[in-house]
């Protein structure tokens, strides 16, 4: 149960859905410190609390603004001396369908705002202060399924996911040489708030529409499914492996 003994993390997106389950799951497995970094300020905040005060802090930070991703990292520095992992997973979905011949570009630029420059932001600080103290640390982004196909809506969502995944190899090669390891996770459909607001319908009703589509039967994708992910890619335990974009999809992409 000690996989992060003594590690500070910080986990955007943290209040909710994968990276609240994500959260949780490195509190288990002894990080030193967790840090949610989220907009829902009261969510997060009572999140926080229900992991321990002892280990796990909020900080409001939108990831879209340089200035609030600069702060997130310095003040989680200032507090726990150093930053071992980030784990860049805020994102949003796309409000309306987002067809190519109907594409809101404000809608687009509001999406890319955090989806992509919010990721950037993330890896360039987070990847600044490994460098500065010397960390081997880790960063680990979510992109999607999204990320390797094209799609007949949302196009701006699986636009962008492609985007972390050009992002995450960029960064694989230049961040290598100081021994920081950088992975995504992709995640297949889970009934996050996220999902279930896409769908306007209730958790049980957004596990439905996707069952059928995994190779897998029986088993329902959970957050805490890709939490695990996270953690090992986290860990020790993946020590070698540096520029994968790990589908967590139960065989949808085969
Ligand atoms: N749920 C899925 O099916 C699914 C599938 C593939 C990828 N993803 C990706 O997983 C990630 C997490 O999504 P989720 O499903 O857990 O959704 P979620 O809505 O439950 O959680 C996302 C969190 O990000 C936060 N957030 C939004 N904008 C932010 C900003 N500007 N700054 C900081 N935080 C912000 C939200 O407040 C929320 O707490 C996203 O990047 C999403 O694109 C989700």
């Amino acid at each position: 149960m000690n996989t992060l003994e003594g590690k500070v993390a910080i986990i955007t997106g943290g209040a909710s859905g994968i990276g609240e389950a994500t959260a949780r799951l490195f509190a288990k497995h002894g990080a030193r410190a967790v840090v949610i970094a989220d907009i829902q300020d009261e969510i997060g905040k009572n999140m926080s609390a229900s992991i321990g005060t002892h280990c796990c802090t909020y900080i409001h930070c939108d990831v879209s603004d340089e200035a609030q991703v600069k702060s997130l990292v310095d003040r989680t520095v200032k507090k726990y001396g150093q930053l071992d992992i980030m784990f860049s997973n805020a994102g949003i979905a796309s409000k309306s369908d987002q067809t190519v011949v109907d594409l809101d570009v404000d809608q687009f630029d509001r999406l890319f705002a955090i989806n992509v420059r919010g990721m950037a932001l993330c890896l360039k600080h987070s990847a600044r202060c490994m460098i500065e103290k010397k960390v081997k640390g880790v960063i680990i982004c979510t992109a999607s399924v999204l990320a390797r196909k094209g799609v007949l809506r949302h196009t701006d969502y699986c636009m962008s996911k492609h985007a972390v995944v050009g992002l995450m190899k960029s960064a694989t090669k230049q961040l290598g040489p100081h021994g920081i390891r950088v992975n995504v996770v992709s995640p297949f459909a889970v009934a996050t708030p996220l999902m279930c607001k896409v769908h306007e319908k209730e958790a049980a009703e957004v596990e439905k529409i996707y069952e059928q589509m995994s190779s897998l039967k029986d088993v329902v994708l959970k957050a805490e499914d890709i939490a695990e992910a996270v953690l090992f890619l986290a860990g020790r335990e993946s020590r070698f492996i540096t520029g994968i974009d790990m589908a967590i999809d139960g065989g949808f992409e085969v």
